[in-house]
């Protein structure tokens, strides 16, 4: 049997991760036809309506059927704020991978950072997976301080890893292990005892 993501829905601090609905459809139109989104995702250009519905409709239901992912929306206030995903996921060797995207109007927030934390841990403790990798072009600073404030540790620079409309991209490869989440675990009383 296909092992699989549960549906669900994850709780983290002043946003909820959500599946996507039809209702997200205009949201995600205009959030993916910023010029900060096409520059580091190579999404179709123009994004256009059928194009979220599609996300929506089939890669979002495809990713998890198939056992390959999960796709949330990141949810404040009942708005769509941005979108994150686990893929590339292989269940025996233990490893996915967090994408991500914030909407203009939900960036400055560190949404990304903080919802990628609360996947990964979801992932590490909830799921049975053993590592999280993160990938950001390295002249993609918000997204390496966001893997960063994620508490992602930084493995080294993977050459000619990426395409984007720009050309192709050298990729800073971050990772999230579920040692790193009872090191973190041991060392807060540790911190505070001092
Ligand atoms: C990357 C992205 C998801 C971050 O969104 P966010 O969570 O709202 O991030 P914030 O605006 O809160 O910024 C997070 C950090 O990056 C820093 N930052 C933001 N824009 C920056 C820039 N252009 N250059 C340098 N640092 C920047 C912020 O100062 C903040 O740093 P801090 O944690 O030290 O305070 C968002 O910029 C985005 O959607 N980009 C386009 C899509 C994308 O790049 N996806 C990731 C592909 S790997």
């Amino acid at each position: 049997m296909t092992q699989r993501f549960p549906e669900v829905v994850l709780a983290g601090d002043g946003f909820v991760l959500r599946p996507l609905a039809q209702l997200d459809v205009e949201d995600i139109t205009a959030a993916c036809n910023d010029a900060a989104t096409l520059e580091w995702l190579p999404l179709p250009r123009p994004y256009r309506r059928e194009h979220a519905e599609g996300f929506v409709d089939v890669i979002a239901r495809d990713a998890r059927e198939s056992g390959r992912g999960v796709v949330f929306a990141i949810d404040v206030s009942g708005r769509l704020h941005g979108c994150i995903d686990l893929k590339a996921t292989d269940w025996r060797a233990g490893t996915t991978e967090v994408g991500y995207w914030v909407a203009p109007w939900g960036r400055g927030q560190r949404l990304a950072g903080r919802a990628t934390r609360l996947l990964a841990e979801w992932a590490l403790r909830g799921q049975g997976l053993e590592r999280v990798v993160l990938r950001a072009a390295t002249g993609n600073l918000a997204s390496q301080r966001s893997a960063e404030s994620a508490g992602f540790v930084r493995e080294g620079v993977a050459r000619n890893a990426g395409l984007v409309h720009g050309g192709r991209v050298d990729r800073v490869v971050y990772s999230l292990v579920r040692d790193d989440l009872q090191w973190s675990v041991c060392r807060s009383p540790g911190r505070a005892g001092t």
